[in-house]
């Protein structure tokens, strides 16, 4: 059996690592800046604290940083001693648009947020220790819901997949990236469990590496067949034939089905059309947005600039190179096979679709 599936994919066994836990008082995390190398966990007790570890991509991906927001405004409002709750609550507010101020293009951070928001409103008449503690619970639902979610992601996927599977990913949407098994990882793991996985081809992801620190450690604890390529070389591997599917995660998916996800997701989705290559998309429901009608209307972070006039601490570029850095794309939905979400397999029209699903 491979370890994966000892250790991380039998329902009632430890993972063999986890991302994110609560622990009494406070939030453990894997700081995800320290991989592949060391597996360093930090110990987070503020709000201020978990604003930091998500700004600086010590936890992410989509659902992780939803995740840690939920304990991050429980952690920012668990020592406020006002007793009257139009006080509490606007505090609490402001808290969460704090945290929100993180990082702005994942949706997961502000829809976890809004929900406890939104939970304490409803029991507006309990008191404040009582509150406090519908904030906490509220945040473990929202992990311990994401981990189920992520499980269903994969069973459904699994489908999509076929026997000789050359199946190219970008970024990570692993256990790391979620409460745990994954997004379109967690297809990839429920694939291999099947027998049908040939190869995963791992895009390195410039310029974080995510695909290449993080992708393959994961991979390679679970001992799936994978081989790391420069982000470039996607276009050039299918027109090898060396892939024949594509499946990524999404930090925000609008009411049409346009998604945003690590930058080059968009190039990988137009070389999959290219050479008649399916491209799957992969989220639970808290990654879709229905407010916005379309990927125009998403905000792309960007980030600094010697994240790529530098290499390793080093500078590659002329100094004070003018540097573009979003750290997201939007794909058009028209580029989008099918997005696998908890709730199944979702094939064009997405707008029509997602509201009977969704709304
Ligand atoms: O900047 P990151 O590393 O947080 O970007 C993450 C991604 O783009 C992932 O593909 C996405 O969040 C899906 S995670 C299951």
């Amino acid at each position: 059996m491979p370890i994966f599936m000892k250790n991380c994919f039998m329902a009632n066994s430890e993972p063999s690592f986890q991302s994110i836990s609560w622990q009494d008082d406070r939030l453990r995390i894997i700081d995800q800046t320290f991989l592949p190398k060391r597996e360093v966990y930090s110990e987070l007790t503020s709000a201020g604290q978990v604003w930091d570890a998500i700004k600086k991509l010590r936890v992410r991906g989509a659902p992780a940083i939803g995740i840690a927001g939920a304990y991050g405004l429980y952690l920012g409002i668990k020592d406020f001693s006002m007793q009257g709750f139009d006080m509490f609550y606007s505090e609490s507010q402001r808290i969460g648009d704090y945290l929100n101020s993180s990082r702005p293009t994942a949706v997961n951070l502000s829809w976890a947020v809004n929900r406890i928001l939104n939970t304490l409103y409803a029991h507006k008449e309990k008191s404040i220790d009582e509150l406090k503690q519908i904030a906490l619970k509220t945040a473990i639902t929202i992990h311990e819901e994401d981990r189920r979610l992520c499980k269903e992601i994969g069973e459904h996927g699994v489908e999509l997949i076929p026997e000789d599977a050359r199946i190219l990913t970008h970024c990570n949407t692993g256990g790391l990236a979620t409460g745990e098994f994954g997004t379109a990882l967690s297809i990839i793991l429920h694939a291999h469990m099947a027998g049908k996985v040939e190869m995963v081809w791992v895009d390195e992801t410039r310029p974080l590496l995510q695909g290449a620190r993080l992708t393959t450690w994961e991979l390679k604890k679970a001992e799936i067949p994978h081989t790391l390529n420069i982000d470039s070389a996607a276009a050039f591997l299918m027109q090898q034939g060396k892939v024949n599917l594509v499946v990524t995660g999404a930090d925000r998916i609008t009411k049409n089905g346009d998604t945003a996800n690590k930058i080059g997701t968009y190039m990988l989705a137009i070389a999959a059309r290219a050479h008649n290559i399916p491209f799957y998309v992969a989220a639970p429901y808290s990654t879709i947005d229905m407010e916005l009608e379309n990927g125009n209307l998403i905000e792309i972070e960007e980030r600094d600039d010697d994240e790529i006039s530098k290499f390793a601490g080093k500078l590659t570029a002329p100094k004070k190179t003018p540097v573009y850095n979003p750290a997201f794309d939007v794909t058009p939905h028209h580029l989008i096979t099918a997005i696998i979400t908890e709730k199944g397999i979702i094939k064009p029209d997405y707008t029509k679709n997602f509201s009977r699903l969704f709304s």
